[in-house]
């Protein structure tokens, strides 16, 4: 991955979290979840593990859950929800976690330390499906 900070701390609230884009040393494009609960930062893979599609991928402005006090993410697709200090699938139709990834942060800026080994690069903006208000 390249050495380019993923966001500023200051980017985020507490709870937040937002969407980042990232790439490998060959340029490929990764997504990623960097989110903020009680003071700290978590990463994940931004894919599903349902079906492999990013969380955002029918309604990007709803990552967080905030009608839960925004302690989860929420999946885009069919309503998964992931516990935001964990990424623990806690309800909907999924059996495992967000995949976790490392981050470091230096003078207010955070970095992604490692992709995931057995992890793909995800897209971060695959097509809308067929039917879907932005296809
Ligand atoms: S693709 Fe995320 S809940 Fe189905």
């Amino acid at each position: 991955m390249t050495d380019a900070p993923l966001c500023r701390v200051s980017d985020l609230g507490d709870p937040d979290a937002l969407t980042v884009t990232t790439t490998d040393r060959s340029g490929r494009a990764l997504g990623l979840i960097v989110a903020r609960w009680q003071g700290l930062l978590m990463g994940f893979v931004n894919r599903c593990p349902h079906e492999g599609v990013p969380l955002t991928v029918m309604r990007s402005e709803r990552l967080m859950d905030r009608a839960l006090g925004g302690k989860y993410l929420a999946c885009g697709k069919h309503g998964a929800r992931f516990k935001i200090q964990s990424g623990m699938c806690t309800a909907g139709p999924c059996r495992d976690g967000l995949t976790p990834v490392a981050l470091t942060v230096r003078d207010g800026q955070v970095f992604l330390v490692a992709w995931p080994v057995d992890v793909a690069p995800v897209s971060p903006n695959p097509a809308a499906p067929e039917g879907h208000p932005l296809s």
